[in-house]
């Protein structure tokens, strides 16, 4: 969020962008749970009440009655500190509370947060704010989740309008058509290295991985300018890259052969060529845009083939921190990569996995009780991805964003960038 926005406004353009995004979605919609990571619609919106409502309202507000004695229980995410929680690879078994009933649990919790926004105590001033960014988490996680669960019917039902707005959007809409255009070349932008300065310091919101800020010492690298587009990942293709296993790590080669994996998720083949699975629908695969919706393993096999490597995310930084970190969601509202031009471009199309391992900076130390929680714990088996992406809310990332998942993930809006040392 915008560290200069006014809280209660800002949290009423939060909340409202949320519901947005659920309105082209009906409550069947909205309780499919298409695989284990994905969670229903229905459920983030309850969900990112449940946050503010445990964190804010029941720590800030002693006259704060819950809306619901079991919620706690339902939309409780992995807070070990609140206690049991109902298992998430169980949400799409939520047929109750509805729709309607979690419309009037988060019109609940507003009402009581707009009271206690109206003079915030400072300690929650802090929580709102982690609250938003929170939510904003979210609203990419259910762009994310409804693609994936869009993706599994056989109708291939679009969520958004190919206009690119959600007004009127109705699954099952037309599709758009693709307009295929080649990538345009990538530049390298060249680092001498040195002594730098990486992470967030102690001014403005940042998550607490993101901290604290230090030095780090990088050998000379170069850059490339622009994410791996598609026309590049289909020259991987027909180059036998999913077939070649000296190009893959161990637990990668493994997994191309256990999930059958030859091209991105979300990738079919056509004739001719390939389709892709949009928010708007499948269409031609378009070459000029970065490649999207691939695992650590893929992008790294990827790398390997292109004679190049992946930036650890201390390089990424420092070249990054150097552009505007704008985002396009829903802002010119495409909810997908667009053609990469001939600039430079570090935001706002894919999350770029990096080399680097997702662990603490030095010196980091967790929040305490339950918030402390909400990133630490999960400093193992994953990596770190740098950017965001064409689902990430405006005015939400940062130079110094770490995302994280684990390396065979691939429903996030996932890509690559490349590095390579000077020759
Ligand atoms: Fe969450």
């Amino acid at each position: 969020m915008d560290p200069g926005s006014d809280l209660p406004e800002e949290y009423a353009r939060v909340r409202a962008l949320t519901e947005a995004l659920a309105e082209p979605l009906s409550a069947e919609d909205q309780t499919v749970q298409s695989m284990p990571d994905v969670s229903p619609t229905k459920w983030h919106r309850a969900h990112t009440t449940w946050f503010f409502e445990e964190f804010l309202l029941a720590g800030e507000d002693r006259d704060y009655r819950p809306f619901h004695p079991d919620f706690r229980y339902l939309f409780n995410s992995y807070y070990e500190a609140v206690g049991p929680r109902h298992a998430r690879t169980e949400r799409g078994l939520l047929s109750r509370p509805g729709v309607a009933e979690i419309a009037g649990y988060r019109a609940y919790v507003d009402e009581a947060v707009n009271e206690l926004l109206a003079c915030p105590p400072e300690r929650g001033a802090e929580v709102a704010i982690l609250g938003l960014n929170h939510e904003q988490q979210h609203q990419e996680l259910l762009l994310m989740d409804i693609k994936h669960v869009l993706s599994v019917n056989p109708l291939r039902p679009a969520y958004l309008s190919p206009a690119g707005t959600t007004e009127g959007a109705r699954p099952g809409m037309p599709t758009v058509s693709g307009s295929a255009s080649e990538p345009v070349e990538a530049q390298w932008l060249e680092h001498t290295g040195g002594i730098i300065e990486v992470g967030a310091g102690s001014e403005g919101f940042a998550f607490d991985n993101e901290r604290p800020r230090h030095p780090v010492i990088l050998a000379p690298f170069e850059l490339a300018a622009r994410p791996v587009c598609c026309g590049d990942w289909l020259a991987f293709v027909h180059d036998g890259g999913y077939r070649r296993p000296e190009l893959w790590l161990s637990e990668g080669w493994a997994a191309v052969g256990r999930e059958g994996w030859t091209a991105p998720l979300y990738w079919a083949e056509a004739e001719p060529g390939w389709d892709i699975f949009t928010l708007t629908g499948p269409r031609p695969v378009d070459p000029a845009e970065p490649v999207c919706h691939l695992s650590y393993y893929e992008a790294d096999a990827f790398a390997r083939w292109a004679g190049a490597r992946l930036p650890t995310e201390e390089e990424w930084e420092a070249v990054a921190v150097s552009y505007r970190p704008e985002c396009g969601f829903l802002d010119p509202g495409v909810l997908h990569p667009r053609p990469a031009g001939t600039g430079a471009i570090f935001f706002g199309q894919v999350w770029e996995w990096t080399a680097s391992a997702y662990l603490p900076y030095p010196r980091f130390r967790p929040g305490p009780g339950a918030i402390g929680e909400y990133n630490g714990k999960f400093m193992i088996n994953q990596q770190v991805l740098r950017g965001g992406s064409c689902a990430t809310p405006s005015g939400h990332v940062r130079a110094t964003y770490r995302n994280f998942f684990p390396p065979a993930a691939r429903w996030p809006f996932t890509g690559l960038r490349l590095a390579r040392d000077p020759s």
